[in-house]
């Protein structure tokens, strides 16, 4: 998703500064009684906006690169009042900086960029050096929830969950076919879905913690 930088987006964003942060973000301090996941390329905030309301007792964070959709996700959490929501304008590489070691239960990675080009494989967020930073802020009993409509980056995505020594679980390269009542689909979910692209999805978690 690149879209036409607006001009004074970054003003925009001042309205939302309680809980959004742009360009350096401080380390985020867990609350030990709460749960913590985090989208990475949150896009426009349909899912983190959606879930962060059927989940009031679990704190979201969602990190997305361009401003731009990120004022999209601020009005959409805005507009239902939540207050367990943050968003990062920022990039998916700053995870283990901004995340403490084994701080992060639920990790979910909707629709992520294809990066189709082999000489691009690196920038997918499910590259083995992205899946090692992962490893670093997920909790021992943490878990990757991956979704995208991209067969050839599916594929890929279980070879690098392999290849970092993560195990699999509910595989499936038509999630809707029997769609989960508690499935939140996401902007680019709703997107491919209306075109009859089918949604491949699974659950990784590393066993070596
Ligand atoms: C294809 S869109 C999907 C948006 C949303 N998750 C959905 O499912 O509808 C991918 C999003 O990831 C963001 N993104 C890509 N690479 C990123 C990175 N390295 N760090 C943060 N966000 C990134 C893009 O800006 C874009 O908004």
């Amino acid at each position: 998703m690149r879209l036409r930088k607006k001009p004074h987006i970054d003003e925009k964003l001042q309205a939302f500064a309680d809980f959004v942060t742009v360009g350096d973000v401080a380390p985020i301090v867990k609350d030990p009684s709460r749960k913590l996941c985090v989208e990475v390329g949150t896009g426009k905030g349909d899912f983190i906006a959606q879930i962060a309301e059927r989940n009031p007792q679990i704190d979201f964070v969602g990190m997305e690169v361009e401003a731009t959709v990120v004022l999209a996700a601020a009005r959409k959490v805005r507009e239902k009042n939540l207050r367990n929501v943050r968003l990062l304008v920022c990039d998916v590489n700053k995870i283990a900086e901004i995340f403490s070691e084994h701080a992060v239960d639920r990790l979910y990675i909707n629709f992520c960029d294809p990066w189709p080009k082999k000489r691009h494989a690196k920038r997918r967020l499910t590259y083995v050096n992205f899946l090692e930073l992962y490893r670093k802020i997920l909790a021992r009993d943490g878990e990757i929830f991956f979704k995208t409509d991209n067969r050839a980056l599916f594929d890929f995505s279980l070879e690098q969950f392999a290849a970092a020594g993560m195990t699999v679980r509910d595989v499936t390269n038509d999630l809707h076919a029997n769609e989960p009542a508690d499935n939140i689909r996401t902007e680019y979910e709703t997107k491919f879905s209306s075109q009859g692209v089918p949604i491949n999805f699974c659950v990784a978690r590393f066993t070596n913690g």
